[in-house]
């Protein structure tokens, strides 16, 4: 399929849903830019996000990445696929950014079960030290309203594969814009 989106798809969702690789795989299926919100701040300032919480702390890794969501967001009127940070919508600013936006805006689900077992291990995220499933468990009380707050679909991944994700994610924006 290609040239089948109209507008932005944004991706948010918790840390191990999958938003950059499905993000990948919409960009490849649809036609259109990918761009990791991640990424963009890493290039940016030269730094890992990992250094960037080590060094600075969360807050300003906060505003690194709500200055580059609104340069992504205001950059161009052509569809482009984002996948956001975990903890994007934890900003009261981003949130509006994103409500805002002509985009879709799309939570990717997973039980907190299956997100420990794909982070098990995980060494290159600041707010998983500790056990890992109480972090998540406790980041997602935290957060499911927010993410909520932003969505216009929730897409839940739990079973399913990479492609398959991807086509849900096509049915509930592409098809129905
Ligand atoms: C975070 C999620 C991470 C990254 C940073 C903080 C969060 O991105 O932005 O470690 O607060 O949930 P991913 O969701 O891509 O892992």
């Amino acid at each position: 399929m290609s040239g089948g989106a109209s507008r932005p798809i944004v991706l948010v969702g918790m840390m191990g849903t999958g938003k950059s690789i499905v993000g990948e795989a919409l960009s490849r299926r649809l036609e259109i830019p990918f761009v990791d919100l991640d990424e963009v701040i890493e290039r940016r300032d030269g730094r890992s996000v990992q250094e960037i919480f080590a060094e600075e702390g969360e807050s300003r890794f906060r505003q690194l990445e709500s200055q580059s969501l609104g340069d992504i967001l205001a950059s161009t009127d052509s569809p482009f696929v984002l996948a956001t940070g975990g903890g994007v919508v934890t900003i009261s600013e981003n949130r509006d950014l994103l409500i805002d936006s002509p985009s879709s805006v799309v939570l990717l689900e997973a039980s907190i079960d299956e997100l420990a077992r794909r982070l098990a291990g995980d060494r290159s995220r600041p707010l998983l030290a500790g056990d890992v499933h109480t972090a998540l468990q406790s980041l997602w009380t935290a957060r499911e309203a927010q993410y909520r707050e932003v969505s216009d679909v929730v897409v839940s991944t739990d079973g399913h594969t990479v492609d398959e994700v991807a086509d849900l994610v096509i049915k509930a924006t592409v098809k129905a814009a």
